[in-house]
């Protein structure tokens, strides 16, 4: 399964490169915001540290705008991915997007429908947000399994992105599905590594260490 960070801050990037866990990175308007960065400048020191794909957001909301900035982002850097809502407009978009070779990250993806028609589109992600699903007492990793079946059972190519993570067991639960990515924030790539009993057996050993003869 791949780690993309979720996140508008290189400083965080470069750490969960440095981890070796860097697959891509996920961006979105609310993140790039934080940064207070002309976002353009942002996006390319963002795809400078990162190997894989870096997801950018359009903000147009009718087809031919979110084509003409997806074209525009796409040239910041090869490693770009253009993310698109998925509204009739963004299918639209999806599709001549794909055709020129830009890949695309279907962003908003609250249903299986929606991730179905993404599909056929041609998205190359499709980017279901689980975090914003269990807010509202819906099951956001049972979405993650309806679509991962139905991609199977057509062999849809698109990859399935787990998006809005909040926690390390949305990161279990797509692993055991076997979703083909993951994309949290920094927080919870560093709860992963969280275990008291790691914690308490290297305290002991430090703690024997310091009593042998040296
Ligand atoms: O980047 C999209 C998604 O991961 C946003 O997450 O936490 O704002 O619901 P969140």
């Amino acid at each position: 399964m791949k780690f993309f960070i979720d996140t508008g801050n290189p400083g965080e990037i470069q750490a969960a490169k440095d981890m070796g866990v860097l697959d891509g990175v996920t961006t979105n308007p609310t993140l790039l915001a934080r940064e207070n960065k002309p976002y353009k400048e942002l996006l390319a020191e963002i795809c400078r540290i990162t190997d894989g794909p870096v997801s950018a957001e359009v903000t147009a909301v009718d087809a031919a705008g979110m084509f003409k900035q997806g074209k525009d982002l796409a040239k910041i850097a090869d490693n770009i991915v253009i993310k698109v809502p998925i509204i009739k407009d963004g299918v639209i978009a999806i599709k001549k997007l794909t055709s020129e070779g830009i890949k695309v990250n279907v962003t908003l993806c609250f249903s299986s429908t929606q991730a179905l028609i993404a599909a056929k589109a041609g998205a190359t992600f499709i980017s279901p947000f689980v975090g914003r699903l269990d807010d509202i007492s819906t099951s956001g990793m049972q979405l993650i399994e309806e679509i991962i079946t139905i991609y199977d059972n057509f062999g849809f190519e698109t990859e399935v992105l787990v998006a809005s993570v909040r926690h390390s067991m949305h990161v279990v639960e797509a692993a055991l599905m076997g979703a083909d990515i993951v994309t949290m924030p920094f927080n919870v790539i560093e709860k992963l590594l969280n275990h008291p009993l790691t914690d308490i057996g290297l305290k002991k050993f430090l703690d024997d260490w310091a009593k042998v003869k040296k």
